[in-house]
């Protein structure tokens, strides 16, 4: 059983600001390690954080991404004002971008954001509103096959 510290705490992410976005992603992958969670765990939750903290940058205005860790639970809620998704269903395709030339230029715009987001996440929900924007909502928690590490070694009465 993993207990987390609790912590919680919100990062803004700026529309545009690309040398800015990926802080609360290789923050919550320092916090978890820095707590022994599982490696595959905290893989988990970084990559689902970078995808919706480039989001914001590329497709909204601005936004933040809340982090809460509790017990052995992380949420991972980004909220952001911009043009919002007309058709999520759509959006959550894989490969379906409407990134601009910029971002695209950068390497972004693979459309593979949402599909990342949704494989690395224990329960994914999308809601936006065209012209008020977008909420994505994540929650992580260990899965079976994730130890807390070292566990296995423990078990294989190595050591
Ligand atoms: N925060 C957002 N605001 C507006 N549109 C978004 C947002 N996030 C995703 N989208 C829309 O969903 C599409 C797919 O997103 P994603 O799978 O991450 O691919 P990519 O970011 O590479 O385009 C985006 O191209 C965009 O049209
Ligand atoms: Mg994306």
């Amino acid at each position: 059983m993993l207990w987390l510290q609790s912590f919680s705490h919100a990062y803004p992410v700026l529309g545009g600001a690309y040398y800015l976005a990926g802080r609360a992603a290789s923050d919550v992958k320092r916090r978890l390690a820095a707590q022994s969670a599982p490696a595959e765990l905290a893989r988990r939750v970084a990559i689902a954080t970078y995808e919706v903290e480039m989001n914001i940058c590329i497709h909204a205005i601005s936004g933040e991404v809340l982090i809460v860790m509790e017990g052995e639970r992380v949420d991972v809620v980004a909220n952001d004002r911009g043009p919002g998704i007309p058709d999520v269903a759509q959006a959550l395709t894989p490969g379906f971008s409407t990134a601009p030339e910029k971002a695209r230029a950068m390497g972004f715009g693979a459309g593979l954001g949402f599909a990342n987001m949704e494989r690395c996440a224990d329960e994914f929900r999308v809601s936006s509103q065209v012209g008020i924007g977008t909420k994505v909502e994540m929650a992580f928690l260990p899965r079976p096959d994730e130890g807390v590490k070292g566990a296995s070694c423990a078990a294989s009465g190595h050591h």
